[in-house]
């Protein structure tokens, strides 16, 4: 058996086994002094230093001193596109000089030409790129990762992608739980311009019976002339019926509404929501739908951030992802998000740690087994460098995490 003991710990944490909602985002668990008992990855134990004499461990186990130190639940990133072809630095500078995002994509830049790209790249390639990024999360302290495909808009690529995904979901089996999003509804690919209709079709009766094992999540760009509202309700339906769970990129560059439709659907959750509009927000709280929020993208964008205090003064669920891609968000730095979410959406360092743990493993059907401290749950925990959760958005952009612990056994350190 495994058996490993934290000791002089600070833990903080969310408690809970669903969704945390309005103000009990804010609640979490400080045990001063504290110790942590994990056996064979899960949980067993928590309690204060004080009364782990009575337990009998001592010798019996591997022990880790935290020395104070704040221990977390691990970071859950509900929202990447961590496997891509190619990189786009090109149109981040057109952008810079004043271009827009969607101005891009129209063009035939944008998301198709990281499709282009990710099409000619073989599965080897896509995935020795995709670990680069997901080492780089691990140190962050993100012990689990939503990860999409998207940047196929083919049959054959869209499978590749999530070969990928899931290639890398078993290589790193140790290090970092991955869950996977089939996207082929990101764009319209070249090869169907003006034919979105035909487009979808072909996600419908080709790709959804291929990809309906091999992902848990069917997502969709949800926008003014990418898949509007009549599209994405029809696929969504096609995709419920296959038995995926739902996700929408919504309200992210205009208010179309997708939030609505995100609650009508039961979508699991919906995500960026820069441009939600009231009734959006009141009917996915209604709806028990899980507002993730990127606001790297609204900050590499120069887009208002997503109305965070808003959704959770009408009780509804916050989570927080880094939403890192190739285009609209190249950074996949969990302190930035931090710091912005505390400077610039007005939520409290509490209520952005409950959105990067339970929220963000509710945000993919996870919050019965990760994301808190509780018996039970995966031992999935982040050692900060301090000893008060203040020190996250006050060192601006950089990262606080001194060790990540992926089921009980430590990753970096
Ligand atoms: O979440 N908006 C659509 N999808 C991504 C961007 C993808 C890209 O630009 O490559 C997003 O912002
Ligand atoms: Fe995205």
């Amino acid at each position: 058996m495994n058996r490993l003991l934290i000791t002089h710990c600070k833990l903080v944490t969310p408690l809970g086994r669903n969704a945390l909602k309005g103000r009990e985002m804010g609640n979490l668990l400080t045990v001063e002094d504290a110790f942590i008992y994990i056996e064979d990855g899960i949980i067993k134990v928590t309690g204060r230093m004080a009364d782990v004499e009575a337990l009998g461990l001592a010798g019996v186990c591997d022990a880790l001193d935290a020395k104070g130190r704040v221990v977390l639940p691990g970071f859950v990133d509900s929202h990447t596109h961590l496997v891509f072809g190619g990189y786009r630095p090109d149109e981040f500078s057109w952008r810079l000089k004043g271009d827009t995002y969607m101005s891009i994509m129209e063009r035939g830049g944008g998301i198709q030409s990281t499709v282009n790209a990710t099409r000619v790249e073989s599965a080897e390639q896509l995935l020795e790129k995709a670990k680069w990024f997901a080492d780089r999360m691990i140190e962050m302290g993100v012990t689990t990762v939503e990860v999409k495909s998207g940047y196929g808009l083919d049959t054959a690529t869209e499978l590749k992608m999530l070969e990928v995904a899931n290639a890398l979901k078993q290589d790193y089996a140790d290090r970092i739980g991955v869950a996977v999003t089939f996207l082929g509804a990101h764009a319209v690919p070249k090869e169907y311009a003006g034919r979105t209709a035909q487009y979808c079709d072909l996600i419908i009766n080709e790709m959804l019976p291929l990809v309906k094992d091999k992902a848990e999540y069917f997502d969709i760009f949800t926008e003014k002339n990418v898949f509007e509202i009549e599209d994405s309700r029809r696929l969504l339906k096609a995709a419920r019926d296959a038995g995926m769970k739902l996700k929408l990129h919504a309200d992210e560059i205009v208010q179309l509404g997708g939030a609505e439709l995100a609650a009508e659907m039961g979508a699991v959750s919906a995500d960026h929501l820069l441009h939600v509009s009231d009734q959006g927000v009141r009917r996915m709280a209604e709806a028990g739908v899980v507002a993730t929020l990127l606001p790297l993208t609204a900050f590499a964008l120069k887009e208002p951030y997503a109305p965070a205090r808003k959704m959770i003064d009408a009780d509804g669920a916050v989570a927080l992802a880094t939403d890192l891609n190739p285009g609209s968000c190249f950074s996949g730095s969990i302190p930035l998000t931090i710091a912005l979410a505390c400077i610039y959406m007005q939520m409290s360092i509490e209520e952005v740690i409950s959105a990067l743990t339970i929220n963000g493993a509710a945000a993919i059907g996870r919050a019965d087994s990760i994301g808190s401290i509780e018996s039970g749950k995966e031992a999935n925990l982040v050692l900060l460098e301090f000893d008060n959760i203040n020190m996250l958005p006050y060192y601006i952009g950089m990262n606080c995490v001194n060790t990540t612990i992926y089921k009980g056994h430590v990753i970096k350190k």
